[in-house]
């Protein structure tokens, strides 16, 4: 960081001045910057090309940016921010935004005592939005997918991984993995309206088994194996499986995944969700980026987890959809695990695209103070994604993903709730 005058102007396209709270959440140390957010009071701060390029006092922005005339240096746009928060936005970590149909009718019956697993075991479930959605076409598919994303973006969220696993053959995951790979370029016709949030792509094609296979799983399996997970392999960065009871064993996650590091994904798993179904372990085995779920997971999963660098993705709107506990987080911070929270959003356990919503569910019922939410909700996603070295945190060389809140004080997150505190993001 560049705070003295005296050194040579700072090459900009854009600087934000007159932020009240910058919440940067950095690692390393920022000389103005206090507490465990490293926030700084009254600060600016200089982009370029889509990299933050300096962080400062407010007061610095007319030494370093708008010199001799006063006026606005040439080419340089300043932003107002009008004293209010900014933070990193959200990193989603976790989402099934690519489907089509919903599924009120089955939360409804759970409301009437009909579990989640009994649904799926009979064949509802997943596999009721799997029928929506290999009858969509793709233009549909993509609609219902933009307009979730600018909904995320209204509520703060600059980077959401998707993943696959409403298609379960290989024409429709491949047509799902292509959706998620042109969101983020995606421009509506009618609106003008980008996107602006960045896609992260996930291949699920082990979700549950299609109908078609019921009786002779393990040639999906193969088929995974042998044809989806080689021909995916530009098309998607990670690879997850759902290791449950109702989906794939242990086994067939370890196969799937095995296959899966060898041609280069990174790698995630639904372990522990229903019943303690050994994918927390797995998970550390194999040097997964995260496990995500982890209700079930016991001391010794997550001891291993920590050890191997794999972070725990907790996912609150499980538990609020199907009335089931919610995750106790200190069981997670108090042994060193990095703890993400992410939407989870899909049609079934999670049907919601609102972070800040998690971060107040995290706050209320798991037990996370707000510094380990905001944490949780940008730094934690970001490596959950492994993407840590450019996104999550507001420091110098990292990307631009800015979050404005419509408060002064940041202490009004979680507090003030059930409506959006966010005004825009800034993507550049
Ligand atoms: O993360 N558990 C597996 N997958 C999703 C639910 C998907 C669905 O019900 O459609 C989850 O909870
Ligand atoms: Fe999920």
């Amino acid at each position: 960081m560049t705070s003295d005058p005296s050194q040579p102007p700072v090459k900009a396209g854009t600087v934000i001045r007159n932020i009240g709270q910058l919440v940067t959440i950095a690692q390393q140390p920022i000389a103005e910057a206090t507490g465990p957010l490293q926030v700084i009071s009254n600060a600016a701060l200089a982009v370029h090309d889509g990299m933050i390029v300096w962080i400062g006092s407010n007061d610095l922005v007319e030494t370093m940016f708008q010199q001799d005339t006063g006026s606005r240096a040439d080419g340089i746009t300043i932003v107002d921010a009008q004293g209010v928060v900014v933070t990193p936005g959200f990193v989603d970590s976790h989402t099934h935004l690519v489907f089509a149909g919903d599924r009120a009718e089955e939360f409804h019956l759970r409301r009437a005592g009909v579990s989640y697993g009994e649904l799926l075991a009979q064949g509802h479930g997943i596999l009721t939005t799997v029928n929506a959605t290999r009858s969509a076409d793709a233009e549909t598919l993509t609609k219902l997918a933009v307009t979730r994303l600018n909904t995320m973006r209204q509520y703060g969220t600059t980077t959401v991984e998707v993943k696959t696993g409403y298609g379960l053959d290989k024409i429709t995951e491949e047509t799902c993995l292509r959706i998620i790979n042109n969101l983020t370029a995606y421009e509506a016709s009618s609106t003008r309206e980008y996107s602006q949030v960045r896609v992260v792509p996930t291949f699920l094609g082990a979700h549950v088994v299609p109908p078609e296979y019921r009786e002779r799983r393990s040639a999906y399996v193969d088929l995974i194996i042998d044809e989806m997970l080689p021909s995916f392999a530009g098309l998607a960065r990670f690879c997850d499986v759902f290791c449950e009871r109702e989906a794939f064993s242990l086994e067939e996650c370890r196969r799937i995944l095995i296959r899966a590091k060898e041609l280069g994904y990174a790698l995630k798993i639904h372990a522990d969700q229903l019943s303690p179904s050994g994918g927390a372990k797995l998970a550390a085995e194999l040097g997964a980026t995260s496990a995500d779920h982890l209700d079930f997971a016991g001391d010794a999963d997550l001891v291993a987890m920590r050890e191997a660098g794999v972070v725990a993705t907790l996912l609150p709107g499980c538990s609020y959809t199907l009335r089931s506990p919610y995750p106790v987080a200190r069981r997670f911070i108090d042994r060193g695990l990095n703890v993400a929270l992410a939407t989870d959003f899909n049609p079934g356990t999670s049907y919601c695209e609102n972070m800040q919503m998690m971060l107040g569910l995290a706050m209320s019922s798991m037990g996370m103070s707000l510094e380990e939410a905001l944490m949780a909700t940008t730094i934690n996603g970001a490596r959950a994604l492994a993407l840590q070295d450019s996104i999550g945190s507001i420091e110098v060389g990292k990307r631009c993903e800015l979050a404005f809140w419509s408060i002064r004080d940041y202490h009004q997150i979680g507090y003030h709730f059930g409506i959006n505190l966010i005004q825009s993001v800034l993507v550049s």
